[in-house]
């Protein structure tokens, strides 16, 4: 029976972070998160290396949530996994081991889509704010970039979506040509804190509507690199913090152009931001400075952005009580839409 402090864990694993929390009406008792080192010496993740590491991670992962949350498996009243989208191996190490756990301990299955998780994340009750329906959500990661109209927690639409690259892949693509490691992203954030942004202005391509398109801007940073480090090979190092700073404030710009554009339109100032890039300092802040002009900015916590099970547990909360269960049959969907 569905009731509303039901102890709901979420399992995560569809790109290269294996995660699962366990969640207690919104309260999260505990969210443990390993990630996978292995992937950062070869400047991206590896698919199949991305699942072997699930599936050494899985277990001792629940071991850890568990033994945090101070639960035993008999207190789980439901399983939430993310079908998709994401890399299919990955996704299959998640799936089957709820799967397993949904048959072993005879509690339902919740199939939770990972892109609308990231955006309920919000509904957890420790993030310094809960959004009010309909709000606006830009949800940006390393495979996506949307802007999407949240009308209730189980009703979404997606507004404008990248038509190329996604703004996480724009900031690992252009730390890769700086040869920073991978996720690139936390490191050209670091740098930029002592850059000037408009040391060297980059292009972004003009895309109609509330979509988006990064890859105009990867080539820009690439022939601008070349051309430099061609006449000063120690250009890059020289000159980090102005080329983080300058990438960082082209990508943010081109992300809350649109943003303004759809508050504008749909007249709606209540805005949320979601996903890994979410975690971006130059983001935040000028995110947060929207609050002059009258929006209501909603910033997840840092754990939340990036990805983890407690998001996949918060939304499969929503899906539990709406008695929205799912089947042992579904298989994960690597390229799942809304
Ligand atoms: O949501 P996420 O953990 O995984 C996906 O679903 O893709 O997002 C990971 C992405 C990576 O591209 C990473 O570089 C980016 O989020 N990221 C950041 C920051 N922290 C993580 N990008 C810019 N600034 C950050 N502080
Ligand atoms: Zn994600």
């Amino acid at each position: 029976m569905v009731q509303k402090h039901s102890i709901i864990i979420g399992i995560e694993s569809s790109c290269d972070d294996t995660s699962i929390a366990v969640l207690k009406g919104n309260k999260i008792l505990a969210n443990y998160v390993a990630n996978q080192e292995i992937h950062t010496e070869f400047g991206g993740v590896v698919p199949e290396l991305a699942s072997r590491a699930h599936q050494q991670n899985i277990i001792p992962v629940l071991q850890k949530g568990l033994k945090e949350a101070n639960c035993s498996l008999a207190d789980i009243d439901a399983i939430a996994y993310t079908i998709g989208p994401g890399l299919l191996g990955s996704l299959l190490v998640g799936s089957s081991f709820a799967k397993g756990l949904s048959i072993g301990l005879k509690k339902p299955l919740v199939e939770v889509n990972h892109m609308k998780a990231h955006i309920l994340a919000h509904f957890i009750d420790d993030n310094a704010s809960t959004p009010k329906f309909p709000f606006l959500c830009l949800t940006v990661s390393g495979g996506h970039t949307q802007i999407v109209l949240v009308k209730s927690a189980l009703e979404m639409e997606v507004l404008g979506n990248t038509l190329d690259d996604a703004a996480g892949e724009a900031f690992d693509k252009a730390a890769k040509m700086m040869d920073l490691p991978y996720p690139g992203g936390p490191l050209i954030d670091r740098y930029a804190k002592t850059g000037n942004p408009k040391a060297f202005p980059f292009k972004v391509g003009n895309i109609k509507g509330y979509d988006f398109s990064f890859s105009g801007l990867k080539t820009g940073i690439l022939y601008f690199l070349r051309k430099n480090v061609e006449q000063n090979p120690d250009f890059i190092q020289e000159n980090l913090n102005d080329i983080c700073a300058s990438v960082q404030h082209t990508i943010v710009a081109t992300l809350l152009k649109k943003l303004n554009q759809a508050v504008e339109d749909k007249n709606i100032t209540e805005v949320a931001i979601a996903g890994g890039v979410s975690a971006n300092s130059e983001l935040r802040k000028q995110l947060k400075e929207k609050e002059k002009k009258g929006w209501t900015v909603h910033l997840p916590k840092f754990e939340y952005c990036t990805d983890n099970g407690a998001m996949i547990a918060i939304a499969g909360k929503f899906l539990f009580e709406a008695e929205q269960f799912g089947d042992l049959k579904n298989p994960p969907s690597p390229r799942l839409k809304f």
